[in-house]
């Protein structure tokens, strides 16, 4: 029995070998990161994206570096020892070609480029043995020229610096991106020579071949000029994340999300939004966060790797950090949650309250200036101002668990292991080192002494 016809598989092959002299950096620049994830790693998921079935990583310089950063991407290392050029570069890549892969051409330098415009050029492509990404840019200059005929055959590309006085006036240029059958594409690049101004093996001269021999060569464009641009220096590479920025902001604001300022907003990881999220000025999200519906994020907040449930607020100035925040809780301003912090449904911690590894029960409160480490607080118990699980003892940490109702008075020392009752309430100022029973008082201070007659000191003469 026949298996369904396959269409070729797609060989992904990113150019990664530059040294990037002018980030003036010990990082290869593909290392640099947009949006705090490397450059070159943007590329390899796009490569993910488009179903590629092999990804060739091109490399240079910084080998240690890149494997140990990129480890955990599935990508075939192919090293290209001394940089001759980009047709040398993908020369390298032959062995790991088959005659019927379709090969794309990416740069690892090159991180916004959309899987939509990809795919575009591989549909551009169809049949023909080659398609060329170009774009039209109001000042050319530096770039491969794209040389039509009168009829607007793609005939060949010349590098600026090897254009004639009236082929630099041409305004199309080469993005670098191209589509090839691995079959052709394997013949060209083996008939290259460094026959030109830079003495380089120009990737861009299998165009004239594929010309030569009678393919018409296809082009598509991308949406935006930003999704072609690399960085080679690091105002370039602030160019680019800008760039991503803006396009995370419209994402966000076209699936429901209000921003006060969208150039004011910072997305380094994914963000999932109900409707009618709010988002006030200069909020950072890191990792994956979750933002339940009406979710409303004042200003100055950093949220990294948290879920917060519908109507959830964080007042401004707030640190949200692998917490989970139940419907209609409230955090700040100035509160800090880390890891393993989980406010339930109500549930409120106000201005410098920090909390890790914590549990704040139904609609319970910690209002101000508050610790709560390895701390499990029931529903409604209200935790007073400067309350502090002393949680360490040097070696190790230890619990504390806080019952329903609760009520912990202001300045309370609760030294762990302790468990408080469900209604039960610590004077303020005490420091509780032994369980305290439901519905009970525990005065855990200094008895107050008033010394009558009491006379101040007086200045020296
Ligand atoms: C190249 C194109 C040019 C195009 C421009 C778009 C060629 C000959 N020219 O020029 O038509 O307009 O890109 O930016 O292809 N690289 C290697 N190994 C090498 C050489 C380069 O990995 O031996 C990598 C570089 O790290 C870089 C990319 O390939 O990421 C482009 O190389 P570069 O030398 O910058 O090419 P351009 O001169 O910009
Ligand atoms: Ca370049």
């Amino acid at each position: 029995m026949n298996s369904p016809a396959q269409g070729p598989a797609l060989n992904v092959v990113i150019l990664a070998a530059g040294k990037g002299t002018r980030m003036r950096s010990n990082l290869p620049k593909v290392l640099h990161p947009v949006a705090h994830k490397p450059m070159v790693a943007h590329v390899i998921e796009t490569a993910q994206q488009l179903g590629a079935s092999a990804t060739q990583l091109i490399f240079g310089h910084g080998a240690e570096q890149l494997k140990q950063r990129l480890a955990s991407y599935p990508v075939n290392w192919i090293e290209q020892a001394e940089q001759l050029g980009t047709g040398h570069a993908v020369q390298q890549a032959i062995p790991a070609i088959a005659d019927n892969d379709t090969v794309l051409i990416l740069y690892g330098d090159v991180p916004l480029t959309r899987k939509e415009t990809l795919e575009r050029l591989l549909a551009a492509k169809g049949d023909s043995a080659l398609a060329l990404l170009t774009v039209t840019l109001p000042d050319p200059s530096g770039y491969g020229r794209i040389v039509r005929s009168t009829e607007g055959k793609v005939l060949g590309i010349v590098e600026h610096k090897d254009a004639t006085p009236e082929q630099h006036t041409i305004q199309e240029v080469n993005t670098g991106i191209m589509a090839a059958d691995g079959k052709a594409l394997k013949r060209w690049l083996s008939a290259l020579n460094n026959n030109n101004a830079q003495g380089e093996y120009y990737l861009t001269d299998i165009v004239a071949m594929a010309e030569q021999e009678g393919v018409e060569i296809a082009t598509a464009q991308p949406s935006s000029i930003a999704e072609v641009e690399g960085a080679n220096n690091r105002v370039q590479l602030a160019a680019l994340e800008r760039a991503y920025q803006q396009r995370q902001a419209e994402a966000l604001m076209l699936n429901g999300a209000t921003l006060m300022d969208p150039t004011r907003i910072d997305v380094r990881g994914s963000v999932e939004i109900g409707n009618d999220v709010v988002v006030d000025v200069n909020v950072i999200f890191e990792g994956k966060v979750v933002l339940g519906e009406g979710v409303v994020i004042e200003a100055n907040c950093i949220l990294r790797d948290c879920t917060l449930g519908n109507g959830v607020r964080i007042k401004a100035n707030s640190i949200i950090e692998g917490a989970v925040l139940a419907e209609g809780a409230q955090a700040g301003p100035f509160a800090r949650l880390r890891p393993g912090a989980e406010l339930a449904k109500n549930a409120a911690v106000g201005n410098f309250v920090e909390m890790k590894k914590s549990y704040l029960g139904e609609g319970a409160k910690a209002g101000h200036l508050t610790y709560l480490g390895d701390t499990t607080v029931g529903a409604g118990a209200n935790i007073g101002a400067g309350t502090i699980t002393c949680n360490y003892d040097g070696v190790n940490k230890h619990q504390t668990i806080i019952g329903d109702h609760a009520f912990i008075g202001s300045n309370s020392s609760l030294v762990a292991p302790v468990t408080i009752g469900n209604y039960a309430t610590t004077g303020a100022g005490s420091v509780i080192t032994s369980a305290v029973e439901d519905k009970t008082l525990a005065v855990g201070r200094a008895k107050q002494r008033n010394i009558h007659g009491w006379k101040r000191p007086e200045k020296n003469s």
